[in-house]
């Protein structure tokens, strides 16, 4: 495995491949992370992963500077999992100058839901993809299902500018009580990480009264909300919406896509200070 830092020492480096595979991220690496590295194994001539911090996607009061940076450890399981180049380029490098380009994602998919709560945070996402994309030249790009809505996003900026890119959702892993691998779970407290197994739990609640003929979402919805907020957690939302496009279902709508597995339940919610998502496909 090898790092660059440079993206001219990136592009010298690919020019002897055709068919990178590529997984960006923020490091701090998971085993859904991991995962990802060698789903991506076979799809490729050459695994690149990007680790970088990307400023743009975090609102002035959120984790940007204490987001944990775990280089070692890091590098040494992307080696493990069969990581071919390590691509880790410094702020400088990546904005060299103010980002004054910016990839703006339609609002019916990128204001709802996460972008509603963190204004501004597919931008700064689809910024750094496609700048990312144009570094690497990747034939294939995998992005993990725990972040439901980025990953739609990120298929529909690809679609839309006709970029030459298979993007692929990798499994969301699960801790053994059910909680979604995360960067975040390791600000949980003892506590709290006893706590976190509550929102896959409600998920799944809210999947299986679906799936059982119930289509008063709003009054699920609604019921999920208190029983988190009862047990002290702060949620954002809770929500059964369409996979294609993350609107909600119109009443008549539902069962047909039960049927069809067209549905997803998602949510979000504060434990303290750490804000936890996932989702279920129903
Ligand atoms: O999912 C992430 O880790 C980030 O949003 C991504 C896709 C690497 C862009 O910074």
């Amino acid at each position: 495995m090898i790092i660059i830092r440079t993206i001219a020492e990136l592009r010298d480096h690919l020019d002897h491949f055709k068919h990178p595979a590529f997984v960006p991220t923020m490091g701090n690496l998971h085993d859904g992370h991991l995962a990802l590295v060698r789903q991506a194994k076979p799809l490729g001539d050459v695994v690149v992963v990007s680790i970088f911090v990307n400023r743009l996607q975090f609102l002035p009061h959120e984790d940007f500077d204490t987001y944990p940076r775990t280089w070692e450890a890091d590098c040494e399981a992307l080696d493990a999992a069969g990581c071919d180049v390590v691509f880790a380029p410094s702020e400088k490098e990546l904005y060299p100058e103010p980002q004054g380009f910016t990839i703006q994602p339609p609002s019916e998919i990128a204001n709802i839901l996460e972008g509603h709560f963190r204004p501004g945070f597919f931008v700064g996402v689809c910024t750094v993809v496609m700048k990312l994309f144009a570094c690497v030249g990747p034939r294939v790009a995998l992005f993990g299902k725990k972040d439901y809505q980025q990953l739609l996003v990120i298929k529909r900026m690809v679609r839309q500018f006709a970029l030459p890119i298979e993007v692929i959702g990798g499994t969301t892993l699960r801790a053994a009580d059910g909680l979604a691998l995360s960067s975040r779970n390791n600000y949980l407290n003892p506590s709290q990480r006893l706590e976190a197994v509550q929102l896959s739990q409600t998920l799944q609640s809210i999947a299986q009264a679906v799936r059982a003929g119930s289509t008063d979402l709003e009054s699920l919805e609604q019921q999920a909300m208190d029983d988190l907020a009862h047990r002290g957690w702060q949620p954002d939302y809770l929500t059964v919406r369409r996979r294609s496009n993350l609107q909600a279902p119109t009443p008549d709508q539902i069962t047909p896509l039960v049927m069809h597995t067209g549905l997803v339940v998602l949510g979000a919610a504060k434990l303290g200070s750490t804000r936890l998502i996932d989702n279920l496909e129903i």
